[in-house]
């Protein structure tokens, strides 16, 4: 496996990705009845960013720098700033994972366990985490340990799913397995599925497979910076939702297009011909 995340920490796809988990869970937090934050695919739990010529440096500018710079108001957007902030300070030349972002969140009747599949990755994030003992790391396969920990005693859990796709298909039939496999032992589970989106055309099978197996509320929230007919780039950035908060979807269509916009203006300072936008549907529709 050669996938590491350290070179695309903090772009526009984490950014996607983790101000949709912190809205989750605070949405989740709503209620007080404790919950299980499970993450399949954890990674190190913080990143350095390294020097102004990194490529981990250029991408986070792209993202959350570019986020950094709109300084948004907008409750969600403002969450992930201020949980960044908490975590790394106020400098740039750190960002923080979902591990960590989420660990910050989770109150005492919470608890989270985070899988991460490789021993370095995995020490790193134990290291990161372990100011924070709610947070438990498994050095093993995220998608094997599910059904490990699936029901949790609180009966509530919320499971992010974000492989590395360094094997597109496989990783794609996977989540869409672990979704059912999720759902099968705990029906309320809230999930994220995380999915790259090069060219749009080669996640149109998926997608139908995935509306013909939805037996849940599924909402699709895509994000991109850049056209979605070129299979060059990493153009956009998609979550599938399965059982959103109630009312996720309103908030969502608020805030879902000034993230992009705030993202789309690094493709735009970049040369790059604006073509940033977001998009919101049910797949199968819930409340
Ligand atoms: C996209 S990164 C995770 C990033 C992290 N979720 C975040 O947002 O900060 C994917 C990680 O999954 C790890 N990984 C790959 N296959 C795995 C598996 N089967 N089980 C657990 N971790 C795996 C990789 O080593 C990598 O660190």
């Amino acid at each position: 496996m050669k996938y590491r995340h350290s070179f695309h920490a903090g772009n526009f796809a984490d950014v996607h990705k983790h101000v949709t988990l912190l809205a989750l869970l605070s949405a989740l937090q709503r209620k007080d009845k404790g919950l299980l934050y499970f993450e399949t695919h954890a990674g190190r739990g913080l990143y350095d960013l390294g020097g102004a010529d990194s490529q981990a440096s250029a991408e986070a500018r792209a993202g959350i720098g570019m986020l950094r710079a709109t300084h948004s108001d907008t409750a969600e957007l403002a969450a992930l700033l201020a949980a960044s902030e908490r975590a790394c300070g106020s400098g740039a030349q750190l960002y923080a994972g979902s591990p960590l972002l989420a660990a910050q969140l989770l109150r005492p009747q919470d608890r989270g366990l985070c899988c991460e599949i490789l021993p370095p990755e995995c020490r790193a994030l134990e290291r990161t985490l372990r100011d924070y003992p709610r947070m438990r790391c498994l050095c093993a396969d995220g998608l094997t340990a599910l059904s490990a920990y699936l029901p949790p005693v609180e009966r509530r859990a919320l499971v992010l799913i974000d492989p590395p796709y360094e094997d597109p298909a496989l990783d794609l039939q996977r989540g869409l397995d672990a979704i059912s496999a999720i759902l099968a032992r705990l029906a309320n589970a809230v999930i994220a599925l995380w999915y790259p989106i090069k060219d749009a055309r080669d996640l149109a099978p998926w997608l139908l497979r995935v509306a013909a197996q939805a037996s849940a509320p599924t909402l699709k929230a895509q994000l991109w910076v850049h056209p979605t007919d070129s299979r060059v780039a990493l153009n956009g950035s998609g979550l599938l939702l399965v059982n959103p908060p109630y009312e996720f979807d309103t908030r969502m269509q608020a805030w879902l297009p000034e993230l992009a916009a705030a993202l789309g203006g690094a493709a735009a300072a970049g040369g790059a011909s604006v073509q940033a936008g977001s998009s919101l549907d049910w797949i199968l529709h819930g409340h």
